[in-house]
């Protein structure tokens, strides 16, 4: 079976406002509902039959009461709490080691970001179903791939090699490359040449496969975390696992998937899921007068925005902060950030 691990010590940087240091995105429900993605992404868990008391969370220090508030039934030992935030590598090489120690190499471990969006949970169940028989059957670190719509600049790029049969139902393939977060140019070149997957950001492998990966490719952060465990943190470097480890390893395989999946990366995600043939999205009140393709967010349901003659906008009010932005400027929103550090 499954060991279900739920990264959630992200920043959410490009949802500012809303998501701020002590409440980032994951504890928010972005789509103005009332569970939050942190809570949505153990629900989906708790779907294929597995129990919230046997989940775990890797998390930062400063969000593990928020992950204890809003998870109550993980148990506390299962809510590992990074002394600082170092990127998903060191966040996947520590769970991996302690879940090792635990239940020993050939435990499964699986990695569920907590800003996804996912439409099927049956599909999904399946496709985690298919990821857990072939990591269990081979020394394969497995890959989720989604179906690429767009030239994004966000995800990983997965590009499908030689197949390797059928898993619960579902074919599945070697890697022959990973490449993560490619430019514009790079990206659209994989987009057309049709064989390429994006990662979902989902991983099943047996603890000891990962492992012994992280040591070949990674031993600067998995080295120091065998020596001294999460004392170590202040001194690892900062990295993803994308690039510390699924860029290098030999061992990535990908099982194609289909469930309806987004990953909540900044404002122009709810465009994708919340506009359909409307002329704006509107997670507010709002009152335009020819406005059109934009987005707007209140916290408090009961403000009331409005516009004349906006494109291709987004407005987001949240207690004592509104930002106004182009769309297609949104990645931005760090730089804004360190700008307002400073100038404050
Ligand atoms: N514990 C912990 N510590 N979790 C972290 C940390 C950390 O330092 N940094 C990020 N996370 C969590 C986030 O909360 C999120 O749930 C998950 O790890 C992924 O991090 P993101 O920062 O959202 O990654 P990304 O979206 O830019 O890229 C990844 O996901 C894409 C798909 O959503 C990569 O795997 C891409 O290849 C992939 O396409
Ligand atoms: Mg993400």
């Amino acid at each position: 079976s499954l060991i279900p691990m739920i990264l959630a010590g992200g920043k959410g940087t490009r949802f500012w406002p809303v998501s701020r240091a002590h409440r980032p995105k994951q504890f928010l429900a972005l789509d103005g509902g009332n569970r939050s993605l942190l809570q949505v992404t153990g629900d989906r868990l708790t779907a294929m039959g597995i129990a919230r008391s046997q989940m775990w969370v890797v998390t930062s220090e400063m969000l593990a009461a928020g992950v204890r508030e809003q998870m109550p039934e993980v148990p506390c030992e299962n809510v590992l709490v990074e002394p600082q935030g170092r990127d998903t590598a060191p966040a996947v090489a520590w769970a991996t080691l302690t879940v090792a120690e635990r239940y020993g190499d050939d435990a499964i471990v699986g990695f569920f970001p907590a800003d996804h969006w996912i439409a099927d949970t049956d599909a999904f169940a399946r496709a985690i179903d298919a990821a857990t028989k072939l990591a269990a059957s081979t020394t394969a670190i497995v890959t989720l791939g989604m179906a690429p719509s767009f030239a994004s600049t966000g995800y990983g790029y997965i590009e499908r090699g030689t197949p390797v049969g059928e898993f619960a139902g579902m074919p599945a393939y070697r890697v022959s490359r990973f490449t993560e977060k490619p430019d514009g140019e790079t990206a659209r070149a994989f987009l057309d040449a049709g064989c390429f997957s994006w990662n979902s950001g989902m991983f099943v492998f047996r603890a000891g496969v990962a492992l012994a990966e992280l040591d070949r490719h990674a031993p600067e952060i998995l080295q120091p975390l065998r020596a001294s465990g999460k004392d170590a943190y202040a001194t690892l470097p900062k990295n993803s696992i994308d690039y510390a480890l699924m860029e290098k390893t030999a061992h990535a395989y990908v099982l194609p998937a289909e469930f309806g999946w987004d990953d909540l990366g900044d404002w122009n995600a709810l465009e994708r899921l919340f506009k359909g043939d409307r002329d704006n999205v509107e997670l507010a009140i709002h009152v335009g007068r020819d406005t059109k393709n934009s987005i707007f967010y209140a916290s408090d349901s009961n403000e009331t925005i409005a516009t004349i003659g906006l494109e291709d906008i987004v407005v987001v009010r949240d207690r004592n902060v509104t930002l106004v932005a182009h769309k297609s400027r949104t990645q931005e929103i760090k730089k804004l950030l360190q700008q307002l550090q400073t100038d404050a």
